[in-house]
C-alpha cells in the first residue's frame, strides 16, 4: 500500500521524498526510538487516545522527551489525515528516536529526538477476520520490558518470518510453554465461557485493541481471566483469537498441527468483532458477508 505523499515530520509537514536522516541516526543505529501504529477507518482515527498516552509511556521509559504535549501530538495526527484528503481504511505509523549524533552508546547531550508519522490505506482482512488464521508456536527470545514499544524488533520479525515459511498468519510466543503474545499482536484462549490472556505485566506490550476488548467483555458480561495461560492449553481450548490494530480481533483456528474449535471461529470471538466494529464505527460490516 503507498504511504500519502505528505508526512508529518518534527511538527511539519513535508513531501515524503524530501525527507532524508543522518547515517548516524540513533534509531538506525541502536533501535533507540519507539513507534505507534494506529487504525484508520474512514479516515478517522480509532483508538487515538490509548495510542497517544502509550507512545508516552514508551518514550518516558526509554528517557526520550518528546518536545510537545499529548493534545498537539492528536492535532498533529489530525492535521495529517486533513491534509492527505484521507478517507479510507488505513494506518498511521510514527516513529520517535533519540536523535542524530555520532555514535556512541551514551544518551548524546542536548539532541533533539527526530519524529516522523505517515499514513497509509490498509483494507480490512475480510479473508482472515471471517475464517480465522493458522499459527505456529515459538520461543519468545525478547527482553524483560516488552510493555515498551521499541524499535527493537528482532525476535518479533524472526517469529513472524517462521510463521510466514511455515505458511501461517502469527507466531504464539512463550517462555517455557507459559504464553505471552504473538509476534505482533495480542492473543486470548476462551474456555468454559471465560476468557484468558497474559496480564498486562512487563512481559506483553499491553495492546490498545485489548483495552477495548475489556470494555466489550464487560458490556456483554463475559468472564476475563488474566492469567497466562500454557501451550498444552489450547489443546482443550474452545476458542482461540487474537488482536492488534491491524488485526483487529481475529481468529485462531490452528496453533502447530494442532485445531482449535474444529478449525472454525467461534461464538465469543464473533461476539467481540460485532463489539468492535460498533466501536469503530465501521460501516461495511464483515459479519453480512458472512
Ligand atoms: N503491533 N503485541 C505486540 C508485540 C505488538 O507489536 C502489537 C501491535 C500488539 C497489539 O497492540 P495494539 O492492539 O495496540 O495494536 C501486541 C503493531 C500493529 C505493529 O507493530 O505493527
Amino acid at each position: 500500500m503507498s504511504v500519502y505523499s505528505t508526512i508529518l515530520t518534527q511538527s511539519e509537514f513535508v513531501d515524503k521524498d524530501s525527507l532524508s536522516y543522518p547515517f548516524e541516526e540513533r534509531g538506525l543505529q541502536f533501535g533507540d526510538g519507539i513507534y505507534e501504529v494506529i487504525r484508520i477507518y474512514n479516515g478517522e482515527y480509532y483508538l487515538l487516545t490509548e495510542h497517544v498516552d502509550r507512545l508516552f509511556r514508551s518514550a518516558e521509559a526509554i528517557k526520550i522527551n518528546i518536545p510537545y504535549n499529548k493534545e498537539t501530538m492528536i492535532d498533529l495526527l489530525h492535521q495529517l489525515i486533513k491534509k492527505n484528503n484521507m478517507t479510507n481504511d488505513g494506518k498511521v505509523y510514527m516513529q520517535i528516536t533519540r536523535g542524530s549524533a555520532p555514535r556512541d552508546h551514551i544518551f548524546p547531550q542536548d539532541v533533539t529526538p527526530n519524529i516522523y508519522a505517515y499514513i497509509q490505506d490498509l483494507p480490512r482482512n475480510e479473508k482472515t477476520l471471517e475464517n480465522g488464521v493458522k499459527t505456529i508456536s515459538h520461543r519468545d527470545s525478547r527482553w524483560e520490558n516488552c510493555y515498551i514499544k521499541s524499535l527493537n524488533l528482532l525476535p518479533n520479525v524472526l517469529a513472524k518470518q517462521t510463521a510466514k515459511e511455515n505458511s501461517c498468519y502469527e507466531a504464539i510466543l512463550h517462555r517455557d510453554g507459559v504464553v505471552t503474545e504473538c509476534s505482533s499482536s495480542n492473543i486470548y484462549l476462551v474456555k468454559d465461557g471465560k476468557v484468558y490472556t497474559h496480564p498486562t505485566t512487563n512481559k506483553i506490550l499491553h495492546g490498545c485493541v485489548r483495552m477495548a476488548i475489556e470494555r466489550f467483555l464487560k458490556e456483554e458480561n463475559i468472564p476475563l481471566i488474566e492469567e497466562a495461560f500454557h501451550l498444552e492449553d489450547i489443546k482443550h481450548a474452545d476458542e482461540l483469537f487474537l488482536s492488534s490494530s491491524t488485526s483487529e480481533i481475529t481468529p485462531v483456528i490452528q496453533v502447530d498441527h494442532v485445531v482449535v474449535s474444529n478449525g472454525e471461529p467461534g461464538s465469543i470471538t464473533r461476539t467481540l468483532q460485532k463489539a468492535y466494529e460498533q466501536d469503530a464505527k465501521i460501516t461495511k460490516k464483515l459479519m453480512e458477508s458472512i
